[in-house]
């Protein structure tokens, strides 16, 4: 009896610690990895970061590395000030792309493009693309620009166009939210930013906390179902 007694709390206390297990690896890692000169693709990245954590993802925050000589930094108050502020956030790595389910990727637009600090950190990715490693990830994008038709699009989709060589999968806000509705793009969330004087309103932080949550609903979709994504790489 004292044989059986032991062996049944062996097996539920085997399978406690299996469930405790299988609980942890559904938990989403969600890197949002972002760059901003002024603060304000900033502010949306830290509405990301809370959307994410708000849909119970271990989430990564990471700006990519400043590319800008001191002095240009330094002519511009904004700059200069909000590169002190952020002088703790931790730089993104490789190996946060290869922990992360999902990236979340910001960055101001700049002659309608992503800006090159972002553009840099992403093209140190070819040994991670080369072995597969971007494979499956869920991915989506921010921004903000100084005007309304400066180029929120074309600096969203310009990112899209790499996730397709990683063959990562591209999660849009659509209108999928009734705050989509408000912020008005459903490739990702963007502001106007009239070139740093505007900080980020209620509805551009709040459809970025949606978008985040969005990406790291799907991530954790794909990572409970059962068996493996298809890759051969
Ligand atoms: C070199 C440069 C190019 C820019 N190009 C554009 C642009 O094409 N369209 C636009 O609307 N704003 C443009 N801007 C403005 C920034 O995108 C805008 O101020 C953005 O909100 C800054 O974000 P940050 O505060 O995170 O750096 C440009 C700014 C710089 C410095």
């Amino acid at each position: 009896m004292l044989k059986a007694i032991s062996f049944t709390s062996f097996i539920s206390y085997t399978e406690h610690k299996h469930s405790l297990l299988r609980e942890n690896d559904m938990i989403v890692q969600l890197a949002v990895i972002y760059y901003s000169a002024t603060g304000t693709t900033y502010q949306i990245a830290r509405a990301m970061e809370q959307g994410g954590q708000e849909a119970g993802a271990e989430v990564r925050f990471r700006k990519v590395r400043e590319l800008a000589p001191d002095e240009a930094i330094a002519s511009n108050q904004g700059w200069s000030q909000h590169r002190l502020e952020t002088q703790n956030v931790e730089e993104a790595a490789l190996a946060d792309l290869e922990w992360a389910d999902a990236i979340i990727f910001g960055a101001p637009t700049r002659y309608g493009l992503p800006a090159a600090q972002l553009k840099q950190f992403i093209d140190t990715t070819g040994g991670l693309w080369a072995q597969g490693k971007l494979v499956n990830k869920v991915v989506s994008s921010f921004t903000s620009a100084a005007t309304a038709h400066g180029g929120h699009e074309t600096t969203l989709t310009a990112l899209n166009n790499t996730f397709y060589h990683w063959g990562s999968i591209i999660v849009a806000p659509g209108y999928a939210d009734p705050i989509q509705f408000q912020m008005g793009n459903p490739y990702g969330t963007s502001f106007v930013s009239n070139n740093g004087e505007l900080d980020p309103d209620e509805t551009t932080l709040a459809a970025a906390r949606f978008q985040a949550r969005r990406v790291v609903e799907i991530a954790a979709r794909l990572k409970g179902g059962s068996g493996e994504l298809s890759r051969t790489v």
